[in-house]
């Protein structure tokens, strides 16, 4: 049976705008929700600051300065082969506040160009309405996702983004990770219930009735713009996009097996078991009444969710892990939940574990619930890299990495999965959200730039910029 990707496979990268384009405060731009998050580490968490401290690093104000160096990124991504370029749209840059009726043309005007150069390079854009991007000012006014007035605030601003690129944008996605909003890590950057809190990210709390309410609403947004692009533009396809974390029971005692599907359940099937099917999942009633979770919903929420199934199903995948309910289970890092070590898999230097079967294994789960056409629209690991004294750098790891992510779809796609595409996770080296540091770096083409700020913002190819490349080039096939 040949292996082979099929034809016109989407291969390209994927880029948050708040994590790149940097010019935070430029043309209008109102400040977001990571404009607010200083710089941490791997040890040290980012702060969250409710203001602005002079003279304190915010890594994302200047991220990399996509804002004025995409026409030559997008020139190297061009290079590269890719035919797709996943970014998003910061929704301060449209709307500065986030609830004004008229929006920000200079915003506007910066999409249009961009939009404009990926077709200049045969580059199809893929959009993010929301990647991690609430603005400030609807934290300040309504706690985030917290209040059902977030929803129109939203609403409107996809109108005004479909309305405007509607000739040059096709594919998009509603929430990035929308899941993470299930867990409070997710409380942060996904739900945005931050009014008033001040101090280190990890130490955000809420309840689930918080967070599923906040869920909730969004839920219904998505409903209502997957409706609305509908209606109006029949040729856009709107995806959602989970955070998968595959986990594996740690033995085959039946308890950690139950365990595991409980994770599972509520880690990654819950969201797109909305979103996709477009109702509430029966196993959420328990999980509700055992967490005292009681959704407020008004007439038509549960009609905009049906109304509002999403074409093609998205999901990041960076690694797995282990769920169990034993003691000796050691921990092991994650993007989104702390689970459990595996020990047939080694790890990145940030503590995730790397599984490309695993990558395998998740297509098909998600293909046989769904059997809806699958991106994976995030994939890569973050890596320290050296810079040799010719300029070069021999990233051998981040190589393997995606040459056996690669195997593994390959490998799912002969199993059945229509899978169209796949969009490497920050193909240039930006901000890392999860930490802030420049130090972990996940792309293909090297930025200098540094965790003191310091810094060319030179760009040069690494030695995956060129295995990538040949990768694109054979359709997956060339794996050498
Ligand atoms: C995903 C996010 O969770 O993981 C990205 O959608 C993020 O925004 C990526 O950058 C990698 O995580 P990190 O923390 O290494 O940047």
């Amino acid at each position: 049976m040949s292996k082979q990707f099929p034809d016109g496979f989407f291969w390209g990268g994927a880029l948050a705008a708040n994590q790149c384009e940097g010019a935070w405060d430029a043309d209008g731009r109102g400040p977001s929700i990571d404009d607010h998050l200083t710089g941490g580490s791997f040890k040290l968490s980012r702060m969250l600051t409710q203001d602005i401290k002079p003279g304190v690093f915010y890594p994302n104000h200047d991220g990399i300065d996509f804002y004025h160096h995409y026409a030559d990124d997008i020139a190297l991504f061009a290079e590269m082969g890719f035919n797709m370029l996943r970014v998003s749209i910061s929704w301060s840059r449209i709307f500065p506040n986030g609830d004004e009726k008229e929006p920000n043309k200079a915003g506007l005007a910066f999409y249009d160009s961009l939009f404009d150069c990926m077709h200049q390079h045969n580059i199809e854009p893929l959009v993010t309405l929301s990647h991690y991007e609430m603005p400030w000012g609807l934290v300040e006014k309504y706690n985030g996702w917290e209040s059902r007035e977030t929803i129109d605030c939203f609403v409107h601003y996809c109108e005004t983004v479909f309305k405007c690129y509607k000739d040059k944008v096709h594919w998009w996605l509603t929430f990035n990770e929308i899941n993470t909003g299930t867990t409070d890590m997710g409380t942060l950057l996904s739900t945005s219930m931050v009014k008033g809190y001040n101090g280190p990210i990890s130490g955000l709390k809420t309840t689930p009735q918080q967070r599923f309410q906040a869920l909730h609403h969004q839920f219904v947004a998505s409903g209502r713009v997957v409706q609305l692009a509908h209606e109006k533009y029949p040729d856009f396809k709107v995806g959602n996009m989970d955070c998968f974390i595959l986990s594996y029971p740690a033995t085959c005692d039946p308890k950690d097996i139950l365990a595991n599907e409980a994770q599972m359940r509520l880690s990654n099937w819950f969201c797109s078991d909305v979103q996709v099917r477009g109702y509430y999942p029966a196993y959420a009633r328990r999980y509700f009444k055992e967490n005292n979770v009681e959704l407020k919903m008004e007439p038509g929420d549960l009609d905009d969710i049906a109304g509002g199934k999403v074409d093609f199903y998205t999901f990041s995948y960076y690694m797995s892990n282990v769920v169990g309910t034993h003691k000796d289970l050691q921990k092991a890092q994650g993007n989104m939940t702390i689970g459990g070590k595996n020990p047939y898999l080694p790890s990145t230097d940030w503590g995730w574990q790397i599984d490309p079967d695993g990558l395998r294994y998740a297509l098909n789960e998600i293909y046989d619930r769904y059997e809806i056409p699958i991106m994976v629209v995030e994939n890569g690991m973050g890596a320290r890299d050296k810079v040799e004294a010719d300029g070069s750098i021999h990233d051998t790891y981040r190589i393997d990495y995606l040459r056996k992510h690669v195997a593994a779809m390959r490998e799912a796609v002969v199993d059945g999965v229509n899978l169209i595409g796949y969009t490497w996770w920050g193909p240039i080296d930006i901000v890392s959200a999860g930490t802030g540091e420049f130090a972990k770096r996940y792309g293909f083409i090297y930025v200098d730039k540094h965790d003191d700020g310091t810094g060319t913002l030179n760009r040069s190819r690494k030695d995956s910029f060129y295995a990538y490349q040949k990768i694109i080039k054979s359709n997956g096939a060339d794996l050498s």
